[in-house]
């Protein structure tokens, strides 16, 4: 089947990738021109394990093309993605201006009946608009060219967005014509092996899906971060609790750890955005406004016990700082806890030598060159002259470090674990202090 996608961001051009992998005529659009000719030429704009052997495959079978060429490419699909960014606007609630000029741009070329899909996640009622749009811009150029608008949100990791897409739990699809729904059945139709994963149902529940499960995920974590804080001040080790509840199933153990918040670009906009979509429709959701509330909290954690145990005088100190991205396989660093911790250590005249597998180049990006910080390549290079041990991110190579080196190398003796990833006795018994989440004992 022949699709165009507008936008070539993670959501984009992991979904592009995957439908031309299974033998889909796929062209996509994208306004940045460098982007484009990086793609048709190779170069990927983001780190996703897996993408780019994928994308130069699929590139040079001619299934998979990258333009800037909007109408030529609405000329190319029967189905026609919108995978733009929706920023949070000003007051937290999502940003439609990129959605809602794709779909000017549609209604503006569009020659041929189509059905158009929003990818983005864009709040309840956005394809009440998108429909609005095209319909007054093919009503402007004298056409009467059939279309459908439906949603077909992405529930796409960071980190693991090509497995998730190829082998999906779920295929969720809202549309109002059953004629659009059977398209895109046929579209999923390789992805739909071995059991029905296609949940058909209409426009508007489709869009409150996708908000309705990052916020259910949200709620989770910040629900743990509140238990740590609470087993802390009770003399009890949340890592235990975390396995005593997760043993019901009703429960589950997975998206149950605590840490030092959650980040990236979508936990903590989405919740926002139906915290606003929510208050526009006359309710206040009062428990994303507390899940909110907690992560916000949160992200100061790990700076809370290094002030604790330092009693409020981290000046002068140098902490090494294990991971940078906002979770591991990402160079991500959108809304990272590490922001948090680092801005505020900086704030308390202390230094951060840190290390990071994959965000060193997105650091540099976001800090710049500083004298209290020093982007290092190897994470033994990030403990030279450090007083402390600070872990952001639960990368795999930091899961078993040698704590003997550890207690030889660090001035202060002391690891500050934001994501529980040691073993408290194991790390005392080598004679360093050990801090966690939650890990009052
Ligand atoms: C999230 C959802 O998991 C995807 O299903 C969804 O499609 C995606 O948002 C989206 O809306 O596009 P992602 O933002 O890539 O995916 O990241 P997650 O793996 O969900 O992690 C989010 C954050 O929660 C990370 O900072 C992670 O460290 C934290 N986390 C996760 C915890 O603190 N505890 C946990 O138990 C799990």
């Amino acid at each position: 089947m022949r699709v165009t996608i507008f936008g070539t961001g993670y959501v984009g051009l992991v979904t592009g990738t995957c439908l031309a992998e299974v033998g889909h005529d796929v062209v996509c659009v994208d306004i940045d021109a460098a982007k484009v000719e990086g793609l048709n030429n190779g170069i990927i704009p983001i780190y996703e394990p897996g993408l780019e052997p994928m994308v130069k495959a699929n590139h040079a079978a001619g299934r998979l093309n990258f333009t800037t060429d909007a109408a030529r490419a609405i000329q190319h699909g029967n189905t026609i993605f919108i995978a733009v960014g929706t920023p949070p606007d000003e007051d937290g609630s999502a940003d439609l201006k990129y959605v809602l000029a794709v779909a000017r741009t549609i209604g503006q070329n569009l020659s041929r009946p189509a059905v158009i899909v929003d990818k983005s996640t864009v709040p309840v009622g956005t394809a009440d608009k998108v429909r609005a749009v095209i319909a007054a811009e093919l009503a402007a150029r004298g056409e009467n060219i059939e279309f459908d608008v439906a949603s077909n949100p992405e529930f796409l990791k960071e980190g693991d967005a090509v497995n998730d897409c190829m082998r999906p739990d779920r295929i969720v699809i809202g549309a109002g014509n059953p004629a659009s729904i059977e398209q895109l059945k046929r579209l999923y139709a390789p992805f739909n092996r071995n059991h029905e994963r296609i949940v058909a149902m209409d426009v508007r529940s489709a869009e409150l899906t996708k908000y309705a499960a990052n916020a259910m995920l949200a709620t989770k974590i910040s629900f743990m971060n509140e238990m740590a804080n609470i087993a802390e001040r009770v003399g009890a080790d949340i890592e235990h609790v975390r396995h005593g509840i997760g043993s019901d199933p009703r429960i589950g153990y997975s998206f149950i750890y605590p840490g030092a918040g959650y980040g990236g670009s979508c936990f903590p906009k989405d919740v926002q955005a139906l915290e606003r979509t929510a208050r526009q429709h006359g309710y206040v959701a009062q428990i994303l406004e507390a899940v909110e509330a907690v992560n916000g909290r949160q992200k100061h954690r790990l700076f809370e016990l290094m002030m604790d145990h330092y009693e409020g005088d981290l000046a002068g100190k140098t902490v090494a700082v294990w991971g940078l991205a906002f979770k591991p396989n990402t160079d991500d660093m959108r809304e990272a806890s590490s922001r948090t911790l680092l801005a505020r250590l900086w704030e308390a005249g202390a230094r951060v030598r840190a290390y990071d597998p994959e965000a060193r180049d997105e650091a540099r990006r976001i800090f710049g060159e500083r004298d209290d910080l020093l982007l290092c390549d190897t994470a033994r290079q990030a403990l030279e002259g450090a007083h402390a041990l600070a872990v952001v991110t639960e990368w795999k190579q930091f899961r078993s470090p040698d704590f003997n080196r550890l207690e030889a190398t660090l001035a202060d003796k002391v690891i500050f674990d934001g994501r529980n990833l040691y073993e408290p006795h194991e790390v005392e018994q080598s004679g360093l202090a050990y801090y966690g989440i939650g890990r009052g004992r």
